[in-house]
């Protein structure tokens, strides 16, 4: 999966390094294109898994909306070729001044989360004498079976509009003047590999547009949110997601309305694999029970196994994949989170070996952070090399 040339170079190159394979990125964004095509579907990448300015050039120039959910990640979605009407607009917890920017911007549409939002978002708009188009973002109570802290869904999660503010919104649609109901949106939860999670998704949102209707009001649209996971034990066998059976489960669950546009807002899926940060072994020691690598990367570069436990596949490219060590990767912040793994076979990995973790295209280098004033890791593009 690293070409021959990257590891040759490697000894030249300053790590912790972001590499990014560029081709993979397009093969995956053709895959989920042709894939959504054929239904209509739009999708809308969501920033938060990645914003470096190449990723999203190369993203924004497939046609494909943007999905923020800061004031942020508006402008860096506008700086970087995502069309204004292509943009939505999430988060629990919009600023006023973003509220603002937004409607300036003219932003496609914000995804509500509250009653109070819409109040907020109705008054700002009719300020400037605009009228703001909203997503009604309801919590469906669907269970996503992923890691408790990526599940969105459920009625305890402080996302989405539970079923009482609901029906308060839906006794006094007529107050919110200066806001267009143009659909209901959803997002139950992330690195959703099961697609029987999907359908239930689906099957909801059916029961739920019905009752919208029973309450004279029309869904023009719906958003189906993002979550499709990708295989992070295997990245070299599934370096591209099953695009086709992710929007084949929609199409075959979902009874849409006619003229009823269908958007999703895929991250993690779109960009995970052609990441991969590279790493340096500083040092390798013996504890009392356990022998570790210590290598120069750490869970300020990549936090996800830290904060989530999360599995990435790791690779000692210095060493031809022989057999030997059982070593845990620890990094050198004085966390005892900060490990990559535990008791993994990596072969005979000695100091200024090279080591490989996988599947760092979302969600990595955007949650880095600066603890123990570390330096931000170096970024390389394939394209580059
Ligand atoms: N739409 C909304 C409203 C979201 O909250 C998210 C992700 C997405 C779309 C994109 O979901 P995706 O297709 O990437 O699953 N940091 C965690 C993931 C947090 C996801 C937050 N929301 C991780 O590293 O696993």
């Amino acid at each position: 999966m690293i070409p021959q040339n990257l590891i040759d170079k490697l000894p030249e190159l300053k790590t912790p390094l972001y590499y990014y394979d560029m081709d993979l990125l397009q093969e995956t964004l053709n895959a989920a294109s042709n894939a959504a095509k054929p239904y209509g579907y739009h999708i809308h990448f969501a920033l938060k898994a990645n914003f470096n300015v190449k990723v999203l050039e190369t993203i924004s120039a497939t046609g494909m909306g943007a999905d923020c959910v800061s004031g942020n990640e508006i402008i860096k979605a506008l700086q970087n070729g995502f069309h204004p009407r292509q943009i939505v607009f999430a988060g629990v917890g919009k600023s006023d001044e973003e509220i603002r920017l937004a409607l300036e911007k003219n932003i496609y549409a914000f995804n509500c989360e509250s009653l109070q939002e819409i109040e907020v978002i109705n008054e700002i708009a009719g300020s400037v004498g605009k009228k703001a188009r909203i997503f009604l973002r309801l919590n469906p109570d669907v269970k996503a079976h992923t890691h408790k802290n990526i599940t969105t869904g459920t009625a305890e999660t402080k996302f989405g509009i539970s079923p009482l503010e609901t029906e308060l919104y839906l006794k006094q649609l007529d107050h919110f003047q200066h806001t267009e109901l143009i659909g209901l949106h959803f997002h139950i939860g992330s690195q959703i590999c099961d697609f029987s999670v999907f359908k239930a998704l689906a099957l909801k949102v059916n029961e739920i547009q019905d009752h919208f209707e029973s309450n004279g009001v029309k869904i023009q649209h719906l958003n189906m949110g993002g979550g499709l996971g990708i295989d992070y034990k295997h990245p070299e066998k599934n370096p591209v997601p099953d695009f086709k059976g992710y929007f084949d489960t929609f199409n075959q669950h979902l009874k849409l309305r006619p003229g009823q546009e269908v958007h999703f807002e895929l991250g993690r899926a779109l960009v995970a694999q052609s990441g991969v940060l590279l790493s340096k072994v500083l040092y390798v020691k013996s504890g009392e029970k356990n022998r570790f690598a210590i290598v120069d990367a750490s869970m300020t570069d990549l936090l996800r196994p830290a904060l989530y436990e999360a599995y990435h596949k790791i690779e000692n490219l210095s060493n031809n994949g022989n057999t030997g060590d059982i070593l845990d990767v620890a990094g050198p912040v004085c966390e005892s989170s900060d490990v990559f793994a535990r008791n993994i076979a990596l072969g005979t990995t000695q100091r200024g070996d090279f080591l490989a973790i996988y599947s760092t295209g979302a969600y990595g280098q955007v949650m880095s952070s600066a603890y123990n004033l570390r330096s931000p890791a170096h970024t390389l593009y394939s394209d580059e090399l």
